[in-house]
C-alpha cells in the first residue's frame, strides 16, 4: 500500500476522489496526510470528515518561496509519502522542492496542456474558438505546468458554452483521470523514466499521454 500527501489550496473535489476511489478499493493506498496552504479551505474539511492528517502552511508568514517550501518538505517528508499529489494547489514550487520529489509528484490541470498553461484556461479555450479542451495529469518538472504527461481527457467544446458550463464538464472528467492515474502509480503501473518519458505497462506513452475518453 502506498502512502500519499494531498496538497490542496481550495475545494478539494479531486482530493474528494481520490478519497473515494480508496474507499472503494480502487487505488491501493492510504492519504497519509493533506497539507493546505490556506487554512479554513473545504478540502482540509473533506480530509476531517475522512479521519485524514491536516497540515496548514501558511505561506504568507514565509519570507520567501525556498523557506515556505523547505518548511513544506519537513511536514510532507514526516509522513514518507511515496506520492506527492497536488490537486488544486495553487502555489509556484521551487526547482529544490520539484527535484525533490521528482518521479513521485504528480498535478493535475484544467486544459490540455501544453495549451494554456496557467490561469483562466476554460475562458481562453472557448476565445481561441477551439472545439476541444480538457484536463491533463503530469509528472511535475521544474517547468510549470510543463511536466510529461500520464493522462488527458479531451471535452467537445458546445456552441453553447461559457466558462463555467465547460469548467463543470472538464471537473467531472477531472474526478475519473485523477484516481485512475494514482491508481496506477499505486500499482507500479506508471512511471516517470530518468530520460523524462512516462510508462504505462513498460510502454512509453505519446507525448499526450493516455487518452481518456469519456462514454
Ligand atoms: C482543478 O480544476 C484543478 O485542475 C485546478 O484547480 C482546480 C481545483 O479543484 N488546478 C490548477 O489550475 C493548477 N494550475 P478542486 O480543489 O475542487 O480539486
Amino acid at each position: 500500500e502506498k502512502s500519499i500527501v494531498v496538497l490542496i489550496s481550495g475545494s478539494g473535489s479531486n482530493l474528494q476522489a481520490i478519497i473515494d476511489a480508496i474507499a472503494s478499493g480502487q487505488i491501493n493506498g492510504r492519504v497519509a496526510a493533506v497539507l493546505s496552504n490556506k487554512e479554513g479551505v473545504y478540502g482540509l474539511e473533506r480530509a476531517r470528515q475522512a479521519g485524514i492528517p491536516q497540515i496548514v502552511i501558511n505561506h504568507h508568514l514565509f519570507d520567501s518561496r525556498e523557506s515556505f517550501d523547505s518548511a513544506m518538505m519537513e511536514a510532507i517528508d514526516a509522513h514518507h509519502p511515496d506520492l506527492i499529489v497536488l490537486a488544486g494547489f495553487m502555489r509556484i514550487l521551487t526547482a529544490d522542492f520539484v527535484r525533490h520529489y521528482q518521479g513521485r509528484m504528480l498535478n493535475i490541470h484544467p486544459s490540455l496542456l501544453p495549451k494554456y498553461k496557467g490561469l483562466h484556461t476554460h475562458q481562453r479555450a472557448i476565445e481561441a474558438g477551439d472545439s476541444q479542451h480538457g484536463c491533463t495529469v503530469h509528472f511535475v518538472t521544474e517547468e510549470l505546468d510543463g511536466g510529461p504527461t500520464a493522462i488527458q481527457a479531451p471535452i467537445d467544446i458546445l456552441t453553447n458554452d461559457d466558462a463555467d458550463s465547460l469548467q463543470q464538464r472538464v471537473h467531472s472528467a477531472e474526478h475519473q483521470i485523477y484516481p485512475l492515474a494514482v491508481e496506477w502509480f499505486c500499482a507500479d503501473r506508471l512511471a516517470l523514466t530518468v530520460s523524462g518519458a512516462v510508462q504505462l505497462d513498460g510502454a512509453t506513452l505519446a507525448p499526450e499521454g493516455y487518452q481518456f475518453i469519456q462514454e
